[in-house]
């Protein structure tokens, strides 16, 4: 019993930890990969993006965040644009994020569209 209830307070306590600590992580890699081309706020407005043709993806239109599945914004950022039959110009970045990154970074990108 006592086992239980103690799990139950371990389970308590640090599952917000964790979950904030994935976003805390994204954010700081958005700012480091992403912010360049898709802006700040996430609406395609970087610099970097505004030359670009195609724009970079409005990552706060909620209808298009919610039509698209978790694992295609991963294939999408691991493997670049081509890898899901869009433009070049969304580069791959597999060999600087690890699986969990991308795990994370597509948490925060998600939280960018309300
Ligand atoms: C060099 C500029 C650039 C950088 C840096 C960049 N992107 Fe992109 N991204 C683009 C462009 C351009 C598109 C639009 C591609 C298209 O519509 O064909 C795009 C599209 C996307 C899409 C939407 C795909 C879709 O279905 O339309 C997602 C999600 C995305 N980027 C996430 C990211 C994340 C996360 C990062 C950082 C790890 C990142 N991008 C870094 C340029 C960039």
């Amino acid at each position: 019993m006592v086992k239980t209830r103690t799990w139950i307070l371990i389970t308590a306590v640090l599952l917000p930890t964790v979950a904030q600590a994935n976003g805390e992580k994204g954010k700081t890699l958005y700012g480091k990969y992403c912010v360049a081309c898709h802006g700040e706020s996430g609406k395609g407005d970087g610099p970097a993006g505004a030359a670009l043709k195609p724009k970079p993806r409005d990552l706060t239109d909620k209808a298009y965040m919610d039509s698209v599945k978790d694992e295609y914004l991963a294939a999408i950022i691991q493997k670049g644009g081509p890898a899901v039959g869009k433009s070049a110009l969304m580069p791959a970045w597999g060999a600087m994020l690890k699986d969990d990154d991308v795990r994370d970074v597509v948490e925060f990108i998600k939280g960018l569209a309300k």
